[in-house]
């Protein structure tokens, strides 16, 4: 190689070595092989050499050309390395960082029903009280004015469970919430207003029956409890849960063996669009009623001198009226989409206007 072409390499060699990116590295390549560049510049002289130089000469370009597009192509894979490297310590995650808290888990509705429904009665002065799933069938039945053979039995399609209670009593899983009420009375002296949300059990089981559901009872004794303040608190109760002041509710007449008189409760609603609070037609809610002497005495309260009402109502029946909530299964089976779909975040507060906080 000539002197002059040796020059030219070693110029350009050090300029790809000087190049510090990219864009720098392509003016370099533009300068030397590019359509004007100097390399090209002198191959395209190589036509006025003398042939007798002419092969030697195109050695030596080519030799040069050859050398300063490798030297091009390793400084290129070098910057590209490196810019690699820089953007992937740019990107680098911590990962040593404690991670913010997410949100997860949510209520639950049969659990939200039942905090909003001790939210109301709680503002009216009454407390939780609580008795076992496997009941005793005195408490069940027999101290609620349900004898041995009385026909409500049958309607309340009963699992027993095997053995006896010490007291040789059969055991039952509780068909309703109504003996919390005795357990109620037999542990304190009245007044008295508790109530009592919890599971209860019937060997039934279709689309909107489930073995297992919850209901919520309520209690309230005292020397003057009368009929009035059970409508008053059912119905501040109904409006306030359902979010609609002027619900329609109406009390009806009917029969429970542990309350005289008794009444069940509907609210006004449209059956066509299950929209609440209008529509003319009716839907029961509940079952209430004054306590049954006979039941006050199985609770150990005096019923010449005590009196009072009591009521029980479907804990699943409500969430699904207040929700839009069309099947009953779904509460049971732990599928995290329904969950996830029906669940409520533990920081967003029910709106209850209740008027009584
Ligand atoms: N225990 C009744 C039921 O399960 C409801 C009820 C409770 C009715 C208290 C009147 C008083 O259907």
């Amino acid at each position: 190689m000539t002197d002059d072409l040796a020059a030219l390499r070693d110029e350009t060699l050090a300029k790809v070595e000087a190049a510090g990116d990219l864009a720098a590295l392509d003016a370099v390549r533009v300068a030397a092989l590019g359509k004007n560049g100097a390399v090209t510049a002198l191959m395209k002289g190589l036509g006025a050499v003398a042939p007798e130089q002419r092969k030697e000469r195109g050695a030596a370009l080519n030799a040069l050309k050859d050398a300063i597009a490798a030297a091009l192509d390793a400084r290129r894979a070098a910057l590209e390395d490196a810019a690699l490297d820089a953007r992937l310590a740019a990107e680098r995650l911590d990962i040593t960082l404690p991670p913010r808290p997410a949100p997860e888990g949510l209520i639950h509705p049969i659990s939200r029903t039942i905090e909003e429904i001790v939210a109301i009665f709680g503002a009216m002065g009454f407390t939780v009280a609580e008795g076992p799933d496997i009941e005793d069938d005195w408490l069940n039945f027999g101290a609620l004015n349900i004898p041995a053979h009385h026909p409500a039995r049958q309607d309340h399609d009963t699992f027993y469970m095997p053995g006896r209670t010490p007291e040789g009593r059969e055991k039952v899983l509780r068909t309703h919430t109504s003996p919390v009420q005795i357990r109620a009375m037999l542990n304190r002296p009245p007044p008295i207003r508790v109530i009592a949300p919890g599971r209860t059990y019937r060997a039934d089981h279709d689309a909107t029956h489930s073995p297992m559901f919850h209901q919520v009872e309520g209690l309230a004794i005292g020397r003057d409890i009368t009929l009035a303040h059970l409508k008053g608190c059912i119905v501040d109760f109904l409006r306030a849960f359902f979010g609609i002041p002027d619900l329609p509710v109406r009390f009806r007449s009917s029969y429970f063996p542990f309350t005289e008189p008794s009444m069940e409760v509907d609210i006004g609603w449209n059956r066509r669009t299950g929209e609440l609070g209008r529509g003319g037609d009716w839907l029961e809610i509940l079952g209430s009623g004054m306590v049954h002497p006979k039941v006050l005495e199985a609770g150990g309260v005096d019923h010449t001198e005590w009196q009072g009402f009591a009521f029980g109502m479907g804990i699943e029946r409500v969430a699904m009226l207040k929700h839009g909530i069309t099947d009953l299964r779904p509460f049971y089976e732990s599928d995290i989409r329904w969950l996830r779909a029906t669940g409520f975040r533990p920081e967003d507060v029910a709106s209850l206007a209740t008027g009584l906080n």
